[in-house]
This record gives structure tokens, C-alpha cells and sequence, in this order.
């Protein structure tokens, strides 16, 4: 699998990594059937998987994904050390939904829960405030997130669904190494509002969420001509040619479609070897 650096971190990962969420979310597949989904990515050189705390029904099953993560590769017959997690905290699940809490108290704690959840013996690789709480200023919530760094619970940070303005007032607190906003053939947003491009400029990583569309929409690719006529044209799938142009769009982008299928990852994998021309890319 072909590799891309995280940030300036000088680690190399695979260049399409693996969203955990549709393995811990509603209609889950059994654990056992995750697992395989893991295992098979990382047969693929999958080494770069993307997870949260929030990735589970309600609040009581908090941190069902990264369990996941840690039991499937801790059970992996091959090596697992180059594989990087990155985890997330700063939501919360009252009652299955989704809300937003940047309080230094919860993260303190959720890091620190994280950490043990993903095994409890080195850093958690990378740690992304999910989603900018307005209840708090930015650097009210890294505090805690900078005291991980110092005591060895966490290797690099990363933010997600931050502006430009917002990266930066976090770089002034942490060093930053990624960020991961919503980018897909319908959400376009970071290509309008700086992110995309001061991500490139500074050399931190975009992970583009939902590339799909998501669990709701993603059949919904085929309906866009411009991608069914590449993907018949090609003979690949409409998601091989999204996860294509989205690496045609900046060498920061590093994919992270999610999957709780086999099938799902292996296509998304094959995605690799399609390249897309500039006039194929200004097409879509
Ligand atoms: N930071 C944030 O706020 C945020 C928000 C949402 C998501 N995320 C992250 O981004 C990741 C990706 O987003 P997502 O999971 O919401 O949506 P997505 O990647 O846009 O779509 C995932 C769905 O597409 C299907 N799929 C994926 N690859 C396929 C393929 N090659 N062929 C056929 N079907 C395919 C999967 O089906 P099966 O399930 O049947 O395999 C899966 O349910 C998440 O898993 C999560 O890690 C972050």
C-alpha cells in the first residue's frame, strides 16, 4: 500500500486508512464480524484507522470502538506496530444523539479513559477534539489535551471540525498534525473556506469525513453522472473513483472511508491504484 506522511510527525501511513464509526454505531455489525473487518484491512496494509469515544450507541456503551480497535489488533497474527489510531473526544451520546462537551474536566477524563481502552501501554497516537464546544474557548479545552501530551498519554493531536481561525488558536496551545472536516462530492466546504488549502500550506494532514456521504447517502453516488460514467468508463466503483479524486484534490488528503463490510474496504483499498486526470477531476 502506498504510504503518506502524518503531518510533519515523519510517520508514514497507509494512504487510505480505515472509519471505524459504521462498526460501533446503530445496526452494528457482531463484534466478531468487526474484528474480521479490521483484520482484513490490515491484510490489506490498512495502517492508519480512525475512531472516537463518541463511536457507540448511548453513553453507557462509551468507547465501544476503540475496545473494538484494541481487541482486534491485540487478536491480529501479523505485526500491528506501525498502525496508527486516531481517537477523538469532545462529544457526547445522551439517548443515541450527538452533543458537544469541551469541558477540560471530561477530557481530562475521557483521555485518560481512551488511553486504556486502546490498551493502556503506549500514547494514544493521535487525540482530536471532535467538534469546538462554544461553551469554552478553544484553549480552555486543550489545557488538558496539552497535559496528556506532557505525560505521555498522547503522541500527536489533531482537531476536527475546525475552521482556519480555530486550527490556529489551537496551534498556539498544542502542536497540531491533522485535521478532519466533512468532504465529499456533496459537502464541499473546505475547498471555499481556507481549510483545505492552509492544511497544504502547513503541512497538516486533512481527513476528509463522511467521503460518502455517510451511512445515509452513499448509495446515492451512483446518481451523480459524472461518477457513474467514470466508474463504468473504468471499470471500478463510484467509491474508488470519490476516494481517487479526493487524493486528486491535495497530496494532504489522506481518505478514511468507514466500513463494516469486508467488501466495503476491500474496494475502498483498490481505490489506490485509480488515478484520475486533471480534466477527470474538474469533471466531477
Ligand atoms: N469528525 C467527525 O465529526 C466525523 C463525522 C462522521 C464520520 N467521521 C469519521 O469518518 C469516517 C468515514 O465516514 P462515515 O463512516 O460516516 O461515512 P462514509 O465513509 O462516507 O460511508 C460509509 C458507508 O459507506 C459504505 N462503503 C464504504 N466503502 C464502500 C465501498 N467501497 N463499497 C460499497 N460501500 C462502501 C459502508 O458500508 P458498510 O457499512 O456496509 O460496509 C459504510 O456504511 C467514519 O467512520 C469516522 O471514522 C468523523
Amino acid at each position: 500500500m502506498e504510504t503518506t506522511q502524518l503531518g510533519k510527525t515523519g510517520v508514514f501511513v497507509s494512504a487510505i486508512g480505515l472509519g471505524g464509526m459504521p462498526m460501533s454505531i446503530y445496526n452494528r455489525p457482531p463484534e466478531s464480524d468487526s474484528i474480521q473487518v479490521i483484520h482484513r484491512a490490515l491484510d490489506l496494509g490498512i495502517t492508519f484507522i480512525d475512531t472516537a469515544d463518541s463511536y457507540c450507541k448511548d453513553e453507557s456503551d462509551k468507547h465501544h470502538n476503540e475496545r473494538l480497535i484494541h481487541k482486534a489488533l491485540s487478536s491480529y497474527p501479523g505485526d500491528t506496530s506501525q498502525v496508527v489510531v486516531a481517537t477523538k473526544g469532545g462529544l457526547m451520546r445522551p439517548n443515541e444523539s450527538w452533543t458537544r462537551n469541551g469541558n477540560p474536566e471530561h477530557l481530562r477524563q475521557t483521555i485518560r479513559v481512551s488511553f486504556e481502552a486502546l490498551g493502556g501501554e503506549k500514547p494514544i497516537d493521535v487525540w482530536q477534539y471532535h467538534f469546538p464546544d462554544p461553551e469554552y474557548t478553544i484553549a480552555e479545552s486543550l489545557v488538558p489535551v496539552k497535559e496528556a501530551v506532557e505525560a505521555g498519554l498522547i503522541r500527536f493531536v489533531g482537531v476536527s471540525n475546525f475552521s482556519v481561525e480555530q486550527i490556529k488558536q489551537a496551534r498556539d496551545v498544542v502542536d497540531i498534525v491533522s485535521v478532519q472536516n466533512q468532504y465529499s462530492p456533496w459537502e464541499r466546504q473546505p475547498e471555499k473556506d481556507g481549510v483545505l488549502q492552509y492544511c497544504e500550506q502547513e503541512k497538516l494532514t486533512f481527513l476528509p469525513w463522511s467521503p460518502f456521504g455517510g451511512r445515509r447517502r452513499h448509495q446515492d453516488l451512483q446518481d451523480i453522472p459524472a461518477i457513474a460514467q467514470l466508474a463504468k468508463a473504468k471499470g471500478v466503483s463510484v467509491y474508488s473513483i470519490v476516494l481517487a479524486w479526493l487524493r486528486a484534490k491535495s497530496p494532504t488528503i489522506l481518505p478514511i472511508p468507514g466500513a463494516s463490510k469486508i467488501s466495503s474496504i476491500e474496494d475502498s483499498v483498490s481505490a489506490v491504484n485509480v488515478k484520475l486526470t486533471n480534466e477527470e477531476v474538474q469533471k466531477i
